[in-house]
């Protein structure tokens, strides 16, 4: 089974084509990408109108490139899956309006996925795939969430952010600093440079004895701290400040995931979503789960941000467990606004 995944939430067009035995795990065949970053950039964050005519502009030919790449005529092609939700209404409907099309135009079935359920399986395209169950840690631009996994379509929300997720608190401290979006890539470069002990930052909720997470008030203590450096603040206590604020979010991540681990007595943990990326949330989360004798998997780097491999993946597991079917009936909906947990 060949699944073509379109993947419009956000700020990248992605598509990829899976193949799919009726067990074991799916390969990848091919994927290609389109980050608008560069178009975004100007504006200090997504504009939820350029990105879906920028979208409408990609999507086509970067499935051209992905089937040329493949070798894999339309024919070939088995169900077409694209992003269902969450993310920005406009932004969506184009990819599940090209992908439903599609379906029609060929005659295959379509499949609606939820976005995260995609970065929540994304290390399974890594070369040491996990196994369930596991917990995962999902943390992206718009989410922070634990979730316990004990299959495809088995998600127990454990917790998660009462306010801004933790992308958010780097993409929002980073523009505060003025080091432009998206601002997790960028602090985390600057926090390099930077003692990560000079500023004491909050750890909100971090003894709060649950796995929920808030980072409004580290975003305050930010901007406290920018306030009392004034408008001339040198480069070097930027860099310092990027590494305390990059550190505070690394610890309240690291805790809560180990707590996660410890109430279930899991041995696994999976980190999903663009900010699994982070070099130094890795590094702690390696170094801590080794002491408990933990397993930790991530996706490959390239794979960590929004893509189309993800949601082809997404789907071709649900469908390989008959936990979902792939329709033809074309009359697709969206949901900017979906819970996994009852997806
Ligand atoms: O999963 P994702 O690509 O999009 C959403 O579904 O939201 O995540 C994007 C988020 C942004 O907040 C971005 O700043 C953050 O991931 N991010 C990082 C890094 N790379 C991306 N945050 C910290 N360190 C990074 N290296
Ligand atoms: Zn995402």
């Amino acid at each position: 089974m060949k699944v073509l995944g379109v993947e419009s939430s956000c700020d990248e067009t992605g598509v990829a084509l899976v193949e799919a035995d009726a067990s074991g795990v799916p390969r990848l065949l091919a994927h290609a990408l389109h980050s608008q970053i560069d178009m975004h950039q100007a504006y200090g964050g997504v504009v939820p109108e350029l990105a879906s005519r920028d979208h409408i502009r990609r999507v086509l030919p970067l499935a051209r490139q992905v089937l040329s790449e493949a070798s894999c005529g339309l024919q070939e092609i088995d169900v077409v899956a694209f992003t269902r939700g969450p993310g920005l209404a406009g932004a969506l409907l184009v990819g599940a309006g090209v992908a439903c099309a599609l379906g029609a135009a060929l005659g295959k079935p379509v499949l609606g996925v939820h976005h995260l359920e995609g970065h929540l399986l994304s290390p399974f395209l890594a070369s040491d795939p996990p196994e369930f169950p596991f917990i995962a840690l999902l943390v992206s631009g718009g989410h922070t969430q634990l979730m316990r996994v004990d299959d495809v379509g088995q998600y127990e929300l454990l917790g998660e952010t009462i306010d801004d997720a933790a992308g958010e608190a780097f993409d929002k401290s980073a523009k505060m600093m003025g080091l432009g979006y998206p601002g997790g890539p960028a602090l985390a470069r600057l926090a390099e440079f930077g003692d990560a002990t000079t500023f004491e930052l909050p750890r909100p909720l971090l003894h709060s004895g649950n796995l929920d997470f808030s980072f409004a008030g580290l975003k305050t203590a930010v901007r406290t701290q920018l306030l009392k450096l004034g408008s001339n603040v040198c480069e070097q206590d930027k860099a310092h400040l990027a590494a305390s604020t990059q550190q505070a979010i690394v610890d309240v991540l690291v805790k809560k995931s180990l707590a996660a681990l410890k109430a279930t007595g899991l041995k696994r943990l999976v980190v999903a979503g663009g900010v699994g990326a982070n070099a130094r949330l890795r590094e702690k989360l390696n170094a801590e789960c080794a002491k408990r004798q933990c397993r930790v998997h991530y996706p490959e780097l390239a794979l960590c941000t929004d893509n189309g491999a993800m949601i082809a993946l997404a789907a071709a597991m649900r469908l390989q467990r008959g936990i979902a079917t792939a329709g033809v009936d074309y009359a697709f909906d969206v949901r900017p606004r979906w819970d996994l947990a009852a997806a």
